[in-house]
């Protein structure tokens, strides 16, 4: 716990200078999920823009005797990135587990989410694991001989580019063996003012959230950036069919972190996440490319969010 704890400082702290004394102006946006971050996120979910959570949970609630037809029961769900697990009894509900995996980087957050699972599934054998999933993750023994199903909701996978999307997919496919299934969500392409209002709601709460970054900075780096300067920008970019987060300076801004004085000019902008949006054949294209291939889809009535159950299939030596 305090390895991970003081790995997280120094990656954290590494990824900030790279930021501002490298100029990338650029910070991965797993930074923005400390506590603060994680609890504003769940108010973003709750929010009337942002259509993602509320449409993958109804897919989930809606098509649980599908999933069975397809999975079978007696499966380890193993969830990456599991977080508060909120989606995750929809899925055990449906397909009854012969085990639970939740793995998640934050510890704290684990085992408190997996205890409340146990209350609900009192019966199921649960075994956190606190790892980053961004690499092969060693499963638990008891692991070793049962069918597995791997879960990753909620279009985690947007948040990456395309390159590194795909070493994750290649990743899960070592973590789970061959033979094993995947069941991940996607946010669609739509319609473009749709996709802006989810990433800047009338409320400003995803405002916070980005914000809360660079009060994370102030935080847990000895710095003095002055927040209230820099204001929330969420733009569609369609060559990359994806949503940007940035955080653009109003005026001119000097601040020091760790001791280092930087300055920004106004308009200048740090760029902190980006959420990808897919076609269908975009999605099953990447997953291929990671080693997975489609077996069934299931996606709303507008078509806003669609879920894929793959499965990693023995490579063949074919073209
Ligand atoms: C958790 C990455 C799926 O991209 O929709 C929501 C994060 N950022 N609002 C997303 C997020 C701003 C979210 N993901």
């Amino acid at each position: 716990m305090d390895m991970t704890t003081s790995l997280v400082d120094h990656t954290f702290r590494k990824d900030v200078r790279r930021c501002f004394e490298n100029r990338t102006y650029a910070i991965p946006a797993r930074w923005l999920y400390d506590r603060r971050g994680s609890e504003l996120f769940e108010e973003i979910t709750e929010l009337p823009e942002y259509y993602p959570t509320r449409t993958e949970t109804k897919l989930l609630r809606d098509n649980g005797a599908a999933f069975a037809a397809s999975t079978g029961t007696g499966r380890a769900v193993i969830e990456f990135g599991s977080g508060s697990s909120v989606k995750t009894p929809n899925l055990l509900k449906a397909i009854d587990p012969a085990a639970y995996v939740p793995i998640d980087i934050s510890g704290e957050f684990l085992e408190h989410s997996a205890s409340l699972l146990q209350e609900e599934f009192p019966e199921l054998p649960i075994y956190p694991v606190e790892a980053d999933f961004m690499n092969r993750v060693a499963l638990p023994e008891a692991m070793a001989d049962m069918p597995k199903l791997g879960f990753f909701p909620g279009s985690t996978i947007g948040n990456m580019i395309a390159r590194t999307s795909v070493d994750l997919l290649r990743f899960m496919r070592e973590t789970l063996g061959e033979g094993a299934q995947l069941l991940i969500g996607f946010d669609r392409i739509k319609d473009v003012q749709t996709l802006i209002d989810a990433y800047d709601d009338a409320a400003g709460v995803t405002a916070q959230f980005s914000l809360n970054l660079l009060h994370r900075i102030n935080r847990e780096l000895a710095a003095d950036i002055p927040v209230d300067r820099f204001r929330h920008k969420a733009v569609w970019n369609d060559l990359y069919a994806r949503i940007e987060i940035y955080l653009e300076a109003q005026d001119d801004v000097q601040f020091s972190i760790d001791g280092h004085s930087h300055a920004m000019a106004g308009g200048q902008k740090i760029h902190i996440e980006n959420s990808h949006k897919y076609g269908l054949r975009d999605a099953r294209l990447m997953l291929r490319a990671g080693g997975w291939t489609p077996l069934r889809e299931w996606s709303d009535e507008l078509d806003y969010f669609t879920l894929m159950l793959v499965e990693a299939h023995p490579l063949k030596h074919a073209p």
